[in-house]
């Protein structure tokens, strides 16, 4: 059974009604489900188990604490793009030598704090940053384990704020550079040339890109490799799409055994770094109706949840399902839902056919990937809780910021 589904009406995370944990905790509540959180893990790893693999979860997805611990326990890695992550996950009991390093301004005390923990890999951006660790790995008497992230050039198909593998973006170096790179990546001491890296963009929906940047790659191993340069794992990133609507997502066994056709007899470990593959579709975002308004014949159902509660919608334009917690079916309009900000850009969904009165429940689907890991303060909101469902019990795995949380940082300026 879907880990989110209706019982007489009434929506249910695994065994435990929406409603309860919303009078619980109060609205909006970001809600995971343990058990969508964990199949979605094992499916991928399971759909890859005949190669050798290490699924790296982005933590950026998703970073709540609660979340990666569940995570942790199931063996899974972790790429991470900050140091805040990187501590995240050993706080959640992550194992830092599963640890993959991503993103294109890596800072000192980064690299550093990484290093020490004695992380898998650096996925490498530039020549710079290439000398920059080793000098720090040489400062600490360690060898640092990298990768290049390359640029394949290649068209994800995907919206332009998330596509990071064509030329024009600022991510990886290009194929040319690619060589040369490597080769100076040996003449460094400090460094120890693990593996090669990309990741093309996020929310794809079509297997396609992801084979034409595999295909770049390999060609490009084969040549690293004729330079004597050992490469033992190939890491592609994250990207795989999830159902948000209409869109059909990758078969993973597609996926999985086009990647084995490519890599023939090649026996380099396959790193993966999904992040909404195994999170998106395990959360949802709990809301309460505050008002009913109609302008100009335009019914508005104004909600607790705003643009900064859940900015997927209005930085985006992306659709995500929205339901009554409690259906009823009378009296269905189409309704735009929107927020409490001050911008016509807060809705959450528009033109949607919803039976609605104040004080109702809706949940916004498909929302554990880049909800509240996107939450800000704006409007001085108090960010949501989170919660974890497991059967039939709630854990409460971040509680609702209060406005001490939010001003314990601030002070008045002193005259
Ligand atoms: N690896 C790297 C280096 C990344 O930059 C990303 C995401 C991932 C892995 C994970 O990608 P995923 O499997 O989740 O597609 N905020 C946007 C998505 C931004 C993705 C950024 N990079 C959204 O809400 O759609």
């Amino acid at each position: 059974m879907d880990a989110f589904h209706y019982q007489n009406g009434e929506l249910y995370i695994e065994d435990m009604p929406a409603q309860e944990v919303a009078s619980a905790y109060g609205t909006p509540v970001y809600i995971y489900s343990r058990a969508a959180i964990e199949t979605a893990y094992k499916t991928f790893s399971s759909a890859f188990s005949s190669h050798d693999h290490l699924i790296c979860y982005a933590v950026k997805a998703n970073s709540n604490l609660g979340v990666l611990s569940l995570f942790a326990r199931m063996g899974a890695g972790f790429d991470i793009v900050s140091g805040g992550e990187l501590e995240r996950v050993i706080r959640a009991g992550g194992d830092p030598t599963k640890v993959v390093f991503s993103g294109v301004g890596k800072q000192d005390p980064e690299i550093i704090a990484a290093l020490t923990a004695g992380i898998a890999c650096f996925n490498v951006e530039s020549r710079q940053e290439l000398e920059r660790i080793n000098y720090l790995a040489q400062t600490l008497g360690l060898k640092a384990p990298i990768s290049i992230r390359v640029n394949p050039d290649v068209d994800a198909k995907t919206h332009p704020y998330i596509s990071t593998g064509l030329k024009e973006n600022k991510f990886g170096c290009s194929m040319s550079d690619a060589v040369d790179m490597y080769k100076l990546a040996a003449t460094l001491s400090n460094l120890k040339i693990s593996g090669i890296d990309s990741h093309i963009g996020s929310q794809i929906t079509e297997l396609a890109p992801f084979l034409d940047a595999m295909t770049k790659i390999l060609t490009l191993v084969d040549e690293i490799e004729s330079n004597n340069i050992a490469i033992d794992h190939i890491d592609v990133g994250g990207g795989l799409g999830v159902q948000y609507a209409e869109e059909e997502p990758i078969h993973l066994e597609e996926y999985a055994s086009a990647l084995s056709q490519l890599m023939g007899h090649r026996k380099s470990k396959l790193i993966f770094e999904p992040g909404r593959y195994l999170t998106a579709n395990a959360g949802i975002l709990v809301s309460k109706v505050i008002n009913i308004k109609q302008n100009e014949g335009k019914n508005f159902a104004i909600i607790d949840a705003g643009m900064n509660d859940l900015i997927r919608p209005a930085l985006y334009s992306s659709w995500q399902q929205i339901t009554e917690v409690a259906k009823t079916e009378v009296d269905t309009k189409k309704y735009d839902v929107v927020g409490p900000i001050c911008e016509t850009g807060d809705f959450l969904g528009k033109n949607r056919d919803l039976s609605l009165a104040p004080d109702d429940l809706v949940a916004i689907h498909s929302a554990g990937a880049y909800g509240f890991a996107m939450s800000s303060n704006y409007n001085s909101r108090n960010k949501p809780a989170e919660v974890i469902v497991s059967g039939s019990k709630a854990h409460c795995v971040r509680s609702r910021e209060t406005i001490d949380d939010q001003l314990k940082l601030e002070r008045k300026f002193p005259i």
